[in-house]
């Protein structure tokens, strides 16, 4: 059989090529990360789609990905609606690509504005978390050398989730003439070249256009209109109406230096919500206030949302940002105003696996929602319940009883996971998906995110009209499946997949059998409580809940008794001895694998050795017993053997293909790691899920965001980090921050309560272990591995001569290892020069310095230093790069030693410069080691207080004046090997 993925069969081909995970350095250099703020400094077509995804926004009853308003080659622009589903072949369903509201084209004397001609001068995109607000500035020089700036702005509010606004600055630089904008709505969409939609009608409004149209199989009609208002000058309005395609034209004369604004606003209704959508679209657009007024709105919103739902961490920006960054998207992707749609795998942000439904809301997302937005948790749960018909057709159709919901889920709840893959190879076999007919977890999954919904909010009410009913029907498939093995005595559950898809069919899968022996001991609890607490039913007098419920599942009281033999005897395979669960029957004795024997490699274990092989190996694409520790974390889970959790871990996590196989995996680990005190593993992991989509680090980034890894994300922060357990009486906090935070700040809503953790590590301390355990070392780069000082110091000399300020050799001692803006604050003294002189004067130096490093070549190490990294190398030591210069990169690359530095953190890994703590405990955490496990190599004073203010050990160069305060003095690196370090070091223990 061919070696294919399923995952990457249904992913759009990506133009771009697969990066190596194991190379990427976390720290992605080509965006920058402020505590609210995503900006992207630059513009790189190659990255055009996957940016495309990661600038998505949305308000939950839309998204809208990050493209161009002027449009670009190979983009691919989608409007993604909760719940706008239609058919196509083979897949079944899809969420239909509407009709792109951004269309703006700018044309300037004739000439059409668009990146891939004329010449970017100037380009950043921000996306602005804490207000929904995505924008982006471009200094732009036309062909025939117009050169004009351009601001964008663009929300979908979510004050009001039926409009959109975007608004177009524009400023001409170095011409007058006349400007034409055209504002369009445009009605062919597509879904990968296929168009959903039927065009019913258009027209013009006195100051608009509108659209009307219907997607072809499942008659949702959609209608829209849009004005445009131009601010700063007098223009003349046209609204032109060619098939599918209305278009207002505003055309205004400019002059050099004058600011114009375009505002747009749409409305946007659907059949879903209102009878006439189209009459919807342009009564609202009537009526809507000025762009500034709805912007406001909008912003107002985005602060109660995050009045509930954040998460502040200090001491790392990078994840400080990228834990927004997962929960935004994660809320922009779900509903507060509607309980027949779910989040879909890949949110409303892109095609990938077709806005399709998984357990993945259940498991991965939902608790971010029921612990800080319970009416969205209650919608998604809803929506299960408004799909039981479906899942009870899928339990009819195989056979059993009650109800079934499908692996993957759309409007109806009826099964739409492809029966088989679609091979783009026109010679390839078209790969059998199995997942449908044997992932039957998922009954459990919505069970648990039901009851634990229920336990976190006490809402009885949803419970006795919805969850109840839901436990209830899908235990009786339960009740169904299991098979009773008599010569074991046992139910069995048989040809099954567990939660790792790496294995096909299996026998009594540990987490599947679990998760179903817990299911059926809730449906017996609500069925109780169901009965004691609401005696009286609401249709009849003289009935119960219980009773009305039961008569409509046909649910007996002989069935209830057969679940509890069934909780009784249900089999799971493990040994009661060492506390090692099998994955499945058979598992242990599959061929064993040692994924390293596949390093370095840029696809998934299954793509590597083809599905059958994987099927007879030890190998998992995702946690699995794992999983099931984690979600039966309060509960006892299979067995109580006190070391079950690091037992199993130990076993599975190393056999887990966590770079290629699930996203789901590193989010699922991070917290584990946790949890066992891993903080360092359980930071790196944290972190591949964090960065999953701002990296784009498996390459299919432009398919959409990774919903399930960012839900991941807010359970690793608050149940790995903060160590949260859920008790009856409130949320308890056990924190393990990784080593840079000095602080992780949410709330949690818990029984009508809002409880607010505010979580401080203990407080930093020196090295104290018994005897130094060294296992990575920190270098300073100038004055260290090299002499980038002279270099420094000959750029500081130029511009202070330039500016007539005093300086010279002696003067520049005082800038050793200090950053360039205080190094310019030193030079510059008591002269006064404004905020932008003193930004342009550090850009001229640095100018100058980056010119000069161009020189730099491998005979500019100082003496001792390669030496000394090879040493260490082979003992296994990590080496990292610790230093406040902005090019470090670069000098590192010159000296021709980056295959021997694991991580590189500079200037701009960290706010606060030496001599705080965070450079060097940063560039420990990417390491992933602990403070107190790495020595820091420095010749400036700030450097060794930041080192043992880090809790590093510390050796200093040069004299003891300047780094006296080290634990080992040295000249230089000259004949230094790390024997003698490492004898220093034990004897410093000793004479403590
Ligand atoms: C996934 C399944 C999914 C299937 C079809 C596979 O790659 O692993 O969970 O159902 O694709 O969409
Ligand atoms: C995973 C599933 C997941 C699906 C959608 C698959 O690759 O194996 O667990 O539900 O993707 O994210």
């Amino acid at each position: 059989m061919s070696a294919v993925t399923l995952d990457s069969v249904f992913r759009l081909r990506s133009t771009l090529p697969l990066p190596n995970l194991m190379n990427i350095p976390v720290h992605s250099r080509d965006l920058i990360y402020t505590d609210w703020t995503l900006i992207e400094p630059q513009f790189d077509p190659e990255r055009l789609r996957a940016r495309e995804t990661v600038f998505t926004i949305g308000n939950g009853y839309l998204g809208t990905r990050g493209s161009f308003e002027e449009g670009y080659p190979q983009a691919l622009p989608a409007t993604l609606m909760r719940g706008v589903y239609d058919a196509v072949p083979v897949i079944y369903t899809e969420l239909a690509n509407c009709p792109d509201w951004l269309s703006l084209v700018v044309i300037v004397n004739g000439e059409r504005f668009r990146l891939d001609r004329g010449d970017i001068l100037h380009y950043e995109r921000q996306l602005d978390l804490r207000h929904g607000l995505l924008k982006r500035s471009v200094r732009w020089r036309s062909p025939t050398g117009k050169t004009l700036d351009l601001q964008f702005e663009r929300f979908a509010s979510l004050a009001d989730r039926p409009v959109l606004g975007l608004r177009c600055q524009i400023t001409p630089i170095d011409f007058n003439g006349t400007i034409e904008v055209q504002s369009s709505l445009n009605g062919y969409p597509e879904n990968q070249g296929f168009d959903h939609w039927e065009q019913l009608d258009q027209g013009k409004l006195e100051q608009g256009i509108w659209l009307q149209l219907r997607t072809r199989h499942s008659h949702i009609e959609l209608g829209m209109a849009t004005k445009i208002a131009v601010i700063g000058t007098n223009a003349s309005f046209q609204a032109a109406n060619p098939p599918g395609y209305p278009t207002l034209t505003a055309t205004f004369a400019v002059t050099k230096g004058q600011t114009i604004s375009v505002e747009k606003v749409v409305t946007i209704f659907t059949s879903q919500e209102v009878e006439l959508p189209v009459q919807a679209a342009q009564n609202k657009l009537a009526d809507l206030p000025a762009y500034a007024v709805l912007l406001e709105a909008h912003q107002q919103a985005w602060d109660t949302v995050w009045q509930h739902s954040d998460v502040e961490i200090e001491g790392d920006r990078t994840a400080q940002l990228a834990v927004r960054y997962n929960l935004f998207q994660l809320f922009i992707s779900a509903s507060s105003h509607h309980d027949r749609v779910s989040v879909s795998a890949k949110t409303l942000s892109g095609v990938g696996y077709r806005g399709h439904i998984f357990w993945d809301t259940e498991i991965f997302i939902l608790p971010f929602f029921t612990l800080t937005q319970p009416a969205i948790a209650r919608n998604l749960l809803t929506y299960r319940y408004h799909t039981l018909e479906g899942a009870r057709r899928k339990a009819a159709h195989s056979g059993y009883q009650g109800a079934m919901f499908p692996w993957e889920s759309a409007a109806t709840g009826d099964e739409v996971t492809p029966k088989t893959s679609i091979p783009t190879d026109p010679y390839a076999e078209a790969v059998r998906i199995w997942v449908r007919d044997r992932e039957m977890h998922l009954n459990a999954d919505i069970a648990y995110a039901v009851w634990h919904y229920w336990q976190a909010t006490g809402d009885d009410n949803w419970l006795r009209d919805y969850g109840a009913e839901i436990i209830l029907d899908t235990a009786l498939f339960w009740m169904s499946r299991l098979e009773w093995h008599a010569e074991q005595e046992r139910y069995e559950l048989c040809g099954v997949i567990g939660a790792d898809e790496y294995h096909e069919q299996v026998n009594n899968n540990a987490f599947t059998n679990r998760m179903v022996q817990w299911h059926l001991e809730k449906a017996v609890a609500v069925y109780e409580w169901l009965q004691h607490t609401f005696p009286v039913g609401e249709a009849s007098q003289n009935e119960n809940h219980a009773a009305t419920l039961a008569q409509k599942l046909q649910l007996t009281s002989e069935h209830r008794l057969s679940w509890q033999a069934m909780i009784a005897k249900l089999y799971i395979p493990y040994d009661a001895e060492t506390g090692l669960i099998e994955q499945f029957e058979g598992f242990f004795q599959l061929k064993d694998i040692d994924l390293n024997d596949y390093e370095p490699r840029k696809q998934s274990i299954q793509a590597v050795l083809g599905i059958d092989e994987t099927n007879q190996r030890q190998v998992l694409k995702q946690p699995d017993v794992l999983m099931l520790l984690y979600l039966m974390r309060d509960t006892q889970s299979v067995t109580d053997h006190p070391d079950a959790l690091q037992k199993n871990w130990d076993y599975y996590a190393p056999r887990t293909d966590i770079t290629y196989g699930s996203s789901l995996t590193p989010a699922i680990h991070a917290i584990l790691a946790a949890n066992l005190g891993a903080t360092a593993d359980a930071y790196q992991q944290f972190m591949q899920a964090a960065m999953v989509d701002l990296e784009d680090s498996r390459g299919n980034t432009e398919d959409g965001i990774h919903a399930a890894s960012a839900g991941g994300v807010w359970q690793a922060v608050v149940f790995g980090f903060g160590g949260i357990q859920l008790k009856d009486d409130g949320p308890v906090a056990t924190p393990h921050l990784p080593p840079t935070w000095t602080r992780l700040k949410f709330k949690l809503h818990w029984r009508g309560t809002w409880h607010s953790f505010d979580l401080t590590p203990p407080s930093a301390q020196a090295p104290d272990s018994h005897k130094p355990n060294i296992q990575g070392f920190i270098f300073d780069l100038d004055g260290v591995l090299t002499n980038t000082a002279e270099f420094h110091y000959r750029a500081w000399q130029q511009l202070a001569d330039e500016e007539n300020l005093p300086f010279d050799r002696q003067a520049n001692e005082a800038l050793r290892g200090v950053a360039r803006q205080a190094s310019l604050l030193l030079i510059v003294g008591d002269r006064s020069y404004s905020e932008a002189q003193l930004q342009e004067m550090m850009e001229r130096k640095n100018r100058y310095y980056v010119e000069s490093i161009q020189t730099i070549t491998p005979q500019d190490l100082l003496p001792g230093a390669v030496a000394l990294l090879d040493e260490l190398r082979q003992t296994g030591m990590k080496i990292a790069i610790g230093s406040a210069s902005k090019n470090a990169k670069t000098v590192i690359e010159k000296l021709g030693i980056a295959d021997r530095i694991d991580v590189i953190t500079d200037g701009d890994s960290v706010e606060k410069p030496k001599p705080a703590p965070d450079l060097f405990l940063y560039a420990a955490t990417q390491l992933g080691l602990d403070p107190a496990h790495c020595v820091v190599v420095e010749d400036a004073t700030v450097g060794i207080e930041a080192a043992i203010a880090a809790g590093m050990w510390a050796i200093g160069l040069g004299s003891m004046d300047h780094v006296g305060a080290a634990h080992i003095v040295l000249q230089n690196l000259m004949g230094v090997h790390w024997a003698d370090l490492q004898t220093k070091l034990d004897q410093l223990k000793i004479d403590r």
